[in-house]
């Protein structure tokens, strides 16, 4: 288009010196055509502004979040928090259980308060849903609660967004992953879980940029009711055996460094992995900089929301090879799980799970109620959530 308006310009500077009824008439075709070019180019046009910058427009994205119990929503409002502090542009929805409500009925009512909070604080476009479940397995009362985590491909119903982040809530989000959204057009983008002990790595589904699509979702929710195998449901591991399922060959791989960062990493020795080249010099401290994403995983160290063992600690946590005194990736690590637990305190009023007995879970069979789940009732902190009213009138 630029160049079509070159040519033209000089003929249109000759014409200032003919009669001035003309000139006008002139000017008047000439606006007349650049306004059609306009129109004619304004889808192109809408993406890149006067300076080169793309103009975007965020409204057509969104974070996905979900909540099937009061920690997986006090975590998600955590990510709410995050993505409002790092300043992310694009929308933020959070699908819940249908029967769930938004009227806070007393000061104990945590849930309905954190929904409020989400929906008045964080902009946050609330979606009541039946939450998914992993078929055949509703007889384990247990079992039943935990597979709920294959909510998160409720994303995939987010037709109405162009793209959409689904994330896991065991992470801590310290960059924003608004780039993402921009990514070219691919169904599904994800990083690989660095850490599996067989290649080619899987996906991992804690951070999945989709394309939504309601068939996807369908397929899914075939796949689900069909049941699983025992093990995988009772590790948490059915969504991304259900992912590399449909996805593995196919997905946009994303760099799992920065993009998918695990809180163990800071306890190993071997870094190469993650590095992605072992060649470079592992450095704790630029590893967390530039890191976006950390996902929680110590195992059979509990999850961040339950407190630590005391001896658990001390047999698991960094040692940096004995050099304790200025051991970096020890402050860095118990400072992630500080973080998490402090905001867990501070935004939803909510203490740690009182820990389980090390003995217990350490070295035995992987007990995921145990170190990872969410059914447990964590203790209240005093006070209410706290939501401004002002915010409440907007
Ligand atoms: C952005 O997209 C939304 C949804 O598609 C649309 O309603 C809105 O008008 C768009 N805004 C701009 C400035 O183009
Ligand atoms: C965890 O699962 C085990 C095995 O299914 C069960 O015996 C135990 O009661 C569960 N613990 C909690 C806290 O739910």
């Amino acid at each position: 288009m630029r160049q079509k308006r070159s040519d033209e310009l000089p003929r249109f500077m000759n014409d200032r010196e003919g009669p001035e009824f003309r000139w006008n008439r002139r000017y008047t075709y000439f606006l007349a055509g650049f306004l059609c070019i306009c129109w004619f180019l304004y889808p192109s046009r809408n993406t890149s502004s006067a300076n080169g910058e793309p103009t975007v427009n965020w409204s057509n994205y969104a974070y996905s979040l979900y909540a099937t119990d009061s920690t997986t929503l006090c975590h998600a409002i955590l990510l709410a928090d995050a993505l409002a502090r790092l300043g992310s542009k694009a929308d933020r929805v959070l699908f819940y259980p249908e029967y769930w409500d938004t009227v806070v009925s007393d000061s104990k009512d945590r849930d309905s308060q954190l929904l409020v909070l989400a929906r008045d604080k964080y902009k946050v476009k609330l979606q009541p849903i039946k939450p998914l479940t992993v078929g055949g397995r509703t007889k384990d009362q247990w079992t039943g609660t935990w597979d709920k985590s294959v909510t998160k491909f409720m994303a995939f119903s987010l037709e109405y967004y162009d793209r959409v982040i689904a994330l896991d809530s065991d992470i801590t989000l310290l960059q924003t992953l608004d780039e993402l959204f921009l990514l070219p057009q691919t169904p599904i983008a994800m990083p690989r879980a660095y850490w599996a002990d067989s290649k080619p790595w899987p996906l991992t589904s804690m951070l999945m940029v989709i394309k939504p699509n309601h068939k996807e979702l369908r397929r899914f929710t075939d796949r689900l009711t069909g049941g699983g195998e025992e093990m995988l449901v009772d590790a948490h591991k059915f969504d991304m055996e259900l992912i590399n399922e449909r996805f593995e060959e196919s997905a946009m791989v994303l760099p799992h460094r920065p993009y998918a960062l695990l809180s163990g990493e800071f306890r190993h020795r071997d870094h190469s992995a993650y590095l992605g080249d072992s060649k470079e010099e592992w450095d704790a401290e630029k590893v967390l900089k530039e890191a976006k994403l950390v996902h929680f995983s110590d195992w059979p160290l509990p999850k961040p929301w339950i407190m630590w063992p005391p001896e658990g600690l001390q047999e698991m946590q960094p040692d940096c090879g004995s050099s304790t005194e200025t051991c970096v990736e020890r402050r860095i690590w118990k400072q992630l799980y500080d973080d998490f637990r402090r905001r867990r305190r501070d935004i939803c009023k909510l203490l740690s799970v009182p820990a389980p007995e090390w003995q217990k879970i350490k070295g035995g069979e992987h007990l995921p109620n145990v170190t990872e789940g969410t059914a447990h009732a964590a203790p209240h902190a005093d006070g209410n959530v706290h939501v401004d009213a002002r915010r409440r009138l907007m």
